[in-house]
């Protein structure tokens, strides 16, 4: 049971998890403040970190806008509001009154701390809660809003949480920058004085930067060094907001929704915003994505234990060139390989033929699959593979029967143009009649065709966001969009509990760990050059893990890049997580086909350690030299080491690797070469990768540890 204490002398509340506290207290105001995140701490070690403020510096100082809880907007604060309200009398600001507390186990090995407070004058409840584990050391975070008045209030910012790190003589901030197909480019620099703003104003996710951050004093390495890092469980618009005061202190903010966008809070209405979780870490940025990897694998994903089968999908291969006979011939095709789950991509519905027409259509086209999908999916199933289905249910093209019929069921305001992009239009899925008419064709379609998993697509970012015909819509819509996303896949998955989601958005649109708690999968990007992946999934690997990551080979020269990379390479890249096939099968050589199908079977002999062991990055990206990740079961029985070399330069580092996981004095053994190997040379020393010579050299390598008859 993890430790929600309480001092009642000293107002400290402690929550403690398997290796770190986090300590907090009410002050003289009423306002939560903050008092130390770091390692294990006592209440009366916690009470000796709680200084009392010192004397005011200046007349122009007022709070720091780091050390609260939830900084608000009111009294002498001049920092970004977490909260920032209006009431019906047109006055902003909030006080703190505390109103009570309480503790509750909401899970066997869980506990929940709930603060409760409301407003001094006005009748607007707010609750704070923090919900520690007993196997994580990640802390959930979420803020309760409720109107207990009878007049209307507007939140016009309603962050999930603030964090506050401890003084460091310097911070460095690590992030994700990206864009369509070079998604998770990992950035590390210097966190400036003032505040830092990473947001997303698409109404997704997006492409573009992802709602987690890491702060480090600037000197935390792959292995060493104390880190901070949260992760904000949302889908749609987003901000977090890093802070460095200069007197040496900084934090960050997270929530929902970017900045001009408010939730309106009508009388009894509460808002509920999504968790901001936080994880402090000691053992550098390795150690911080493996608490995350652990964390998502116990808390976020529905079904995390599952081994992922290996999937084929058709849209490399086919574009949307859609039809019974050729999906029959892929589909033989990748059986043959050792596909497990074969997905027909885009191209199977309406009059969809290019992304000109059809979106919203979502019947079998006539022409393509003339006795509907139920065929092409027994003979799947025949096959032995189960069958999946592309899907992009948020989204219309003009051309199309259900925006002729419901012109107004898009995102639009009037008179102004509905602008489209790749041709299409935003579905107001925050409209109830839209998510009720997305989850009646979709239960449909999958209980009518045997579907066993569901690609779900979404490729464009929201534009002229607004919802005729309520007034306080174009507020509404951007929060209420999410909650109805998540309804419909909720629903779905209550409806068919065999379903498998992939969360799609133009490849990596929309990962974020509120995603992820109700599918099973992301699509990482569209860009499947292995060279370019490399380091698309050294960025997605900082806080999601393997486990979701998914990963295809395709053909060469790549559609993107024009780049011909070895099949042996790609299949390589792609091991590292949930391997798939993208390639047009119909073309590859008896030799591809044949090698394939090895390294398929090689896949399925480590995959249990790459979707559920420990990833250690043994070399990055940006190293000279191969990029090395390994995956190490936790009980240290087995580890796979991935390298991957793409050019080899003449008098360049070819030393060993060292590796992380294994068990202290054991031996290993090479399951290809048979050479046995000391932990403690490979823990120490580190493992000769032995590439092949020249470019693009890759290799596999899987360990064993040898019981102790075998090492006799
Ligand atoms: C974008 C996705 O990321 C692709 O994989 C593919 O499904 C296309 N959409 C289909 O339109």
């Amino acid at each position: 049971m993890p430790v929600i204490s309480h001092a009642p002398d000293t107002g400290i509340w402690l929550l403690s998890t398997p290796r770190t506290s986090y300590a907090l207290r009410i002050d003289a105001t009423g306002a939560p403040c903050h008092i130390a995140w770091g390692p294990r701490l006592t209440l009366e070690e916690a009470a000796e970190l709680a200084v009392p403020a010192g004397p005011d510096a200046s007349s122009f100082e007022g709070r720091s806008p780091v050390g609260e809880e939830l900084p608000v907007d009111g009294g002498a604060r001049f920092g970004p509001p977490s909260l920032q309200v209006r009431f019906a009398d047109g006055t902003r600001a909030f006080e703190w009154q505390p109103v009570g507390h309480d503790v509750r186990e909401p899970a066997p090995g869980a506990a929940e701390l709930s603060l409760r407070f409301r407003d001094r004058v006005h009748p607007l409840e707010v609750t704070l809660r923090y919900r520690v584990h007993d196997d994580s050391d990640v802390i959930e975070r979420h803020t309760v809003l409720r109107n207990a008045g009878d007049r209307s209030i507007t939140v016009l910012r309603a962050d999930s949480a603030a964090w506050s790190l401890p003084p460091l003589p310097d911070y460095r901030l690590s992030h994700v920058t990206g864009q369509w197909s070079a998604e998770s480019q990992l950035r590390r620099d210097r966190l400036p004085y003032g505040e830092t703003l990473l947001t997303s104003r698409r109404g997704i996710t997006s492409h573009h930067a992802n709602p987690w951050v890491m702060l480090d004093a600037g000197d935390a390495t792959e292995t060493h060094g104390r880190v901070w890092s949260a992760a904000l469980a949302w889908s749609g618009s987003w901000r977090i907001t890093a802070q460095r005061t200069p007197d040496g202190r900084a934090g960050f903010t997270g929530g929902a929704g970017h900045d001009g966008t408010s939730v309106p809070l009508a009388p009894g209405e509460e808002f509920t915003t999504p968790g901001f979780a936080a994880v402090c870490t000691d053992g550098g940025f390795g150690a911080a994505s493996r608490a995350w990897h652990a964390h998502t694998l116990a808390h976020v994903l529905p079904h995390p234990w599952e081994t992922a089968p290996v999937l084929y999908n058709s849209w490399e291969a086919t574009g949307f060139d859609v039809d019974e006979q050729g999906q029959r011939a892929l589909a033989a095709r990748a059986a043959a390989l050792g596909v497990e789950l074969y997905v027909v991509d885009d191209g199977w519905f309406g009059a969809r033929r290019d992304d000109r027409a059809g979106l919203g259509d979502w019947a079998p086209a006539a022409d393509r699959f003339p006795s509907g999908l139920a065929p092409l999916s027994d003979e799947v199933h025949r096959l032995g593979m189960r069958f999946g289905l592309w899907v992009e249910p948020e989204m219309v093209n003009p051309d199309s029967d259900l925006y002729r019929e419901h012109p107004d069921w898009v995102l639009h305001v009037p008179d102004r143009t509905r602008t489209e992009l790749r041709n299409q239009l935003v579905l107001n899925f925050a409209r109830q009649d839209v998510a009720d008419w997305a989850y009646d064709w979709l239960t449909r379609l999958v209980a009518k065709n045997g579907v066993d998993f569901l690609k779900w697509d979404m490729n464009r970012a929201f534009s002229e966001a607004g919802w005729p015909g309520r007034d306080d819509g174009a507020d509404r819509l951007w929060t209420r969009y999410v909650h109805n996303l998540y309804g419909v896949i909720d629903r779905l998955r209550a409806d068919h509990p065999q379903l498998r989601i992939e969360s799609c958005s133009g490849g990596g649109g929309r990962v974020d760990l509120g995603i992820l708690s109700r599918t099973d999968q992301a699509w990482p990007s569209d860009n499947t050059d292995a060279a370019d992946r490399v380091a698309i999934q050294h960025g997605y690997g900082q806080v999601y893990p393997a486990r979701t990551m998914a990963a295809w080979v395709t053909d060469v020269p790549n559609q993107l890049t024009h780049r011909t990379v070895p099949l042996r390479f790609r299949f390589h890249v792609a091991m590292a997580g949930l391997l798939g096939i993208g390639g047009d099968l119909t073309r590859w050589s008896e030799e591809e086909l044949a090698e394939g199908a090895e390294l398929v079977a090689g896949y399925k002999r480590v995959r249990h350690l790459v979707q559920h062991g420990a990833l250690h990055r043994l070399r990055g990206p940006g190293d000279e030299g191969p990029t090395v990740v390994e995956y190490a079961a936790h009980d240290g029985s087995e580890a796979l080491v991935l390298a991957w070399q793409r050019v080899q330069r003449h008098g360049g580092p070819r030393g060993p690797v060292r590796l992380g996981g294994l068990t202290p004095g054991a031996r290993y053994r090479d399951t290809r070469t048979g050479t046995v190997h000391h932990a403690t040379v490979l823990d120490g020393y580190g493992l000769s990768l032995d590439l092949p010579p020249g470019d693009w050299a890759s290799s596999a390598v899987h360990l064993v540890r040898l019981a102790e008859r075998d090492g006799a």
